[in-house]
């Protein structure tokens, strides 16, 4: 693998590093010459991609764990000596679910992974992260800006992740933290062909999340790569933006009411 030296002598945590866009951010870092430190949940994947990437260190983690964000930490400072940057990518978006078929469980949940499990690391990073004056990236989503059907509680953990991107910007501005998201549209990942092969006609979901760019295709993780690279080495003077990676799926008006059944009695 070719290294350069746009983020050379950095080091990097990237959560939900083992598959996925989280992998295609970490390839990205090393790329680009860092020394990146993958957490996640699964050993397997997590341990393919240490093997893959040299420089990189896998540390078994669950982001909503707050002990297994402290050792993942400390570990990275005991190996490295410094944190340059945390990308929060680790989440999950469950299968469709309309209103009355969530639970306030399952949205608890998906809270403590997708919002909590974010700003527990990114508090138990930033001493480090002032000291180098470094950045924070939070992999939120488009959905969180435009909504998504039958998605309620997914939608409202990434509205969040995209506002405390913001709020925690500005109070760490005097730090010369920069905090940033990037909000990826469809993304083709594990995740997305899982959540496809549930639906009763997977090739025309695929079909359709194919179609909903005007680039008339799905992104690549390598691509999210790209912009964190981007955000954490060069955009300097970027802090408190949500960086679109869609491939310009919110552009435009287009048939909406289709996509909702309305219930008899509304209609
Ligand atoms: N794929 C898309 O189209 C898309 C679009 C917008 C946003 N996103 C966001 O991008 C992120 C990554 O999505 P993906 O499609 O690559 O998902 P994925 O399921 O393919 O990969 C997610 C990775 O995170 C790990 N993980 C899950 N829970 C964890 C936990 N508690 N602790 C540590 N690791 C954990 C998994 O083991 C897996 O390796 C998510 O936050 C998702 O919401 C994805």
């Amino acid at each position: 693998m070719a290294t350069g030296t746009r983020y050379a002598g950095k080091v990097v945590i990237v959560t939900g590093g083992g598959r996925g866009i989280g992998a295609g951010i970490a390839r990205a870092f090393v790329e680009s010459g860092a020394q990146v430190v993958i957490c996640d949940k699964d050993e397997s994947c997590g341990r393919a991609m240490e093997q893959e990437l040299p420089g990189s260190v896998f540390v078994l983690s669950d982001v909503t764990k707050e002990e297994d964000m402290k050792s993942l930490v400390s570990e990275t400072i005991r190996r490295f000596g410094r944190l340059d940057c945390v990308v929060n990518n680790a989440g999950h978006h469950p299968p469709p679910e309309r209103p009355e078929e969530t639970s306030i469980q399952g949205f608890r949940q998906l809270l403590e992974l997708n919002l909590l499990g974010m700003y527990t690391l990114t508090k138990l990073a930033l001493p480090h992260l002032r000291k180098s004056r470094g950045n924070v990236i939070n992999i939120s989503s488009v959905v969180g800006m435009i909504g998504q059907p039958q998605a309620v509680p997914y939608v409202a953990t990434k509205g969040a992740v995209t506002a405390m991107t913001k709020a925690l910007a500005l109070d760490e501005s005097q730090y010369g933290v920069r905090v940033n998201c990037i909000s990826p549209g469809n993304i083709w990942t594990p995740m997305w062909e899982k959540w496809a092969a549930a639906m009763p006609d997977p090739t025309a979901k695929i079909q359709e999340g194919t179609l909903a760019q005007p680039l008339g295709r799905m992104g690549q993780p390598a691509e999210v790569g790209a912009a964190a690279v981007f955000l954490a080495s060069e955009a300097n003077f970027c802090t408190g933006t949500e960086l679109l990676v869609t491939g310009g799926a919110e552009l435009g008006f287009g048939r909406k009411a289709a996509q909702y059944t309305v219930p008899t009695e509304a209609q």
